[in-house]
């Protein structure tokens, strides 16, 4: 009989912990090609499993065509929910409508399709990549002026990320728009580093080998920045004093090469979707619906000092990168 109650005792126990409900996800991610990338995955699996739903993981390594097969597949198996975020933007009308025929709740995440008017979906969450871009030159625009370079003209290199990508289109977007207002600025070249640590190191080498005065190094995303420092070091430059550095997504190696003073500024873009994405499924098992919103997270902006600000209507400031560096969770 005491056996029979502590069993009973520790079924009720592992029940409570873990959801009422027994899901199938299904997440088709895009590839591990960044430190961002990697916080995301394991963000979005973790607080998965820790509901006890059962997850159907798919790296698309890249590829649209491994993730035009994955979801395929998750339609095959039948899972309850489809999270999506795709390699790039366009050529996933017809998947998606077949996932929409197939009636699997679909969860937009991070990059969002092209043909996002043309879909059904549960609910969408994604970085505001315009703004991210527009950030960036925003920054170094006040920079420049607190450091009393306000009129000099300045010299712009740019790493963009993977061509097609969401998050390349909107951030180069913000960034020519902003550009655009400080005619003293020019942007002298600009390549994609695929968002990788390696391509941006290779990629800024022939830019120090081809262009004789770089002022300044806008790389769409932090890994590339990071490569880009290597490049910069090899040539005997000083990253971060002799050529600025801005990145974008404040991984905390970023925040490390900032401290070391390699690199002036991130401007975040969160990998850590799992406080929206696990109440939503929540509320949707429960019939709430959430609308064609795209819901963008609230996001700052980090560097050596702090006080620059970043936001069209100039309130924000940045934050000292040393000061919040211990609860960086990614
Ligand atoms: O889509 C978000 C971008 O993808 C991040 O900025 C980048 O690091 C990642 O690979």
């Amino acid at each position: 009989m005491k056996k029979l109650i502590a069993l009973v005792l520790a079924l009720t126990l592992v029940l409570s912990a873990s959801s009422a409900f027994a899901l199938t996800i299904g997440f088709s991610q895009i590839g591990q090609e960044s430190d961002w990338r990697t916080a995301n995955t394991d963000n979005v699996c973790n607080a998965i499993e820790e509901q006890g739903w059962t997850l159907v993981y798919s790296d698309g390594q890249q590829k649209q065509e491994n993730q035009v097969q994955a979801l395929r597949s998750f339609i095959t198996q039948g899972v309850d929910y489809i999270l999506f975020t795709g390699v790039v933007t366009t050529g996933w009308d017809e998947v998606l409508k077949e996932v929409n025929e197939a009636e699997i709740p679909l969860i937009l995440l991070d990059r969002i399709p092209s043909c996002v008017d043309d879909i059904e979906y549960a609910a969408a969450f994604g970085g505001d990549f315009v703004e991210e871009g527009k950030r960036m030159v925003r920054w170094l625009a006040n920079y420049l002026e607190k450091e009393g370079r306000g009129e000099e003209e300045i010299n712009i290199v740019m790493l963009e990320g993977t061509t097609g990508a969401d998050a390349q289109v909107g951030r180069s977007e913000g960034i020519l728009a902003e550009l655009e207002n400080h005619p003293n600025m020019t942007l002298v070249e600009s390549q994609t580093g695929n968002f990788t640590r390696a391509e941006g190191q290779q990629v800024m080498e022939t830019f120090l080998n081809s262009i004789d005065d770089i002022d300044v190094l806008l790389s769409q995303n932090d890994d590339m920045a990071l490569g880009a420092i290597e490049a910069i070091k090899a040539a005997g430059l000083k990253p971060g004093e002799d050529i600025i550095i801005i990145g974008c997504d404040s991984v905390k190696a970023a925040f490390e090469a900032i401290i070391a003073g390699e690199m002036n500024c991130t401007v975040e873009c969160t990998p850590l979707y799992a406080d929206f994405l696990i109440p939503t499924i929540e509320g949707l098992e429960a019939g709430e619906t959430y609308g064609r919103d795209i819901i963008h997270p609230e996001e700052y902006c980090y560097d050596a000092e702090g006080g620059i600000p970043y936001t069209e209507d100039g309130e924000a400031l940045s934050i000292k990168a040393a000061d919040v560096i211990d609860e960086r969770v990614y």
